[in-house]
């Protein structure tokens, strides 16, 4: 019966075909070393969240890795992405995309939140961010948004950098300016503000 269910036929607007929950997370073993058991990650810099994420933005940063745009040895290495296939590679994405942490354990849903000015973060998010991540920070799936809200603002942070070192390309524009006048005190409140509408976080 479980099996069964587990079996899911879910319809994708990048490519409408079936996935199978249940390969997703077979597969998904092997990235559990460094993701975590459910993909909950560790609110270090270099393990993000996968439960949760949305499978469409999931996919295309695992094909950024393997396409070297993102640079990440050991994960592809380790997790033999170069010979996976790419059914496989959506049915990872949409397992983790279905894992329900606060389902699974409070506990591991929790986002610590981030010590700074929340309050100029708010200002900050509202004005520049809000339109493509969502005022609840949940991003938007179809389009490949990634929900700021669910990830760990160590990691975050971290990204914010890349992006303002040319070293990841923000929205698939090289031209993009968004963190151009940012210092790290704005990050900061960003990130205050970002963690503190983490579902675990809301009061
Ligand atoms: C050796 C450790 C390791 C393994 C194994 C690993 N990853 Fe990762 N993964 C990382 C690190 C570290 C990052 C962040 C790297 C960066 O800063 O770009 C990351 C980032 C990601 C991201 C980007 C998250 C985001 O919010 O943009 C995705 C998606 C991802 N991994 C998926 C997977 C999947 C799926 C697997 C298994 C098939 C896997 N990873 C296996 C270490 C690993
Ligand atoms: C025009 C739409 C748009 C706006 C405005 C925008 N973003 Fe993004 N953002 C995106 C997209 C699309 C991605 C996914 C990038 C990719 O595909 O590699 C992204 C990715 C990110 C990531 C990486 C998340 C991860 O898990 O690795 C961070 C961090 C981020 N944005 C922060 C911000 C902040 C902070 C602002 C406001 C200062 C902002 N973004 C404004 C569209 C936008």
């Amino acid at each position: 019966m479980k099996r069964l269910l587990l079996t899911l036929l879910l319809t994708f607007p990048l490519a409408a075909q079936a996935v199978d929950l249940e390969n997703g997370q077979k597969q998904a073993r092997s990235c559990a070393l460094c993701h975590g058991h459910y993909g909950q990650g560790t609110p270090g810099p270099a393990s993000p969240r996968l439960a949760g994420t949305p499978a469409g933005y999931m996919v295309k940063q695992i094909e950024a890795y393997i396409n070297e745009e993102r640079i990440n040895p050991r994960m592809v290495i380790t997790s033999s992405l170069h010979s996976i296939s790419e059914q496989d590679i959506d049915d990872i994405a949409a397992y983790y995309e279905s894992v329900n942490l606060e389902k699974i354990n409070p506990v591991l849903n929790r986002i610590p939140e981030w010590p700074g000015d929340a309050t100029r973060g708010r200002e900050l998010y509202e004005g520049d961010c809000k339109s493509c991540h969502r005022k609840n920070g949940m991003g938007k799936s179809r389009k490949g948004i990634p929900a700021l809200a669910l990830q760990y603002p160590r990691y975050l942070f971290r990204q914010i950098k890349m992006f303002q070192w040319d070293k990841r390309i923000h929205d698939d524009d090289p031209e993009d300016e968004t963190f151009d006048e940012l210092t790290d005190r704005d990050i900061e409140a960003l990130l205050a503000y970002v963690s503190s509408l983490a579902p675990s976080n809301k009061k």
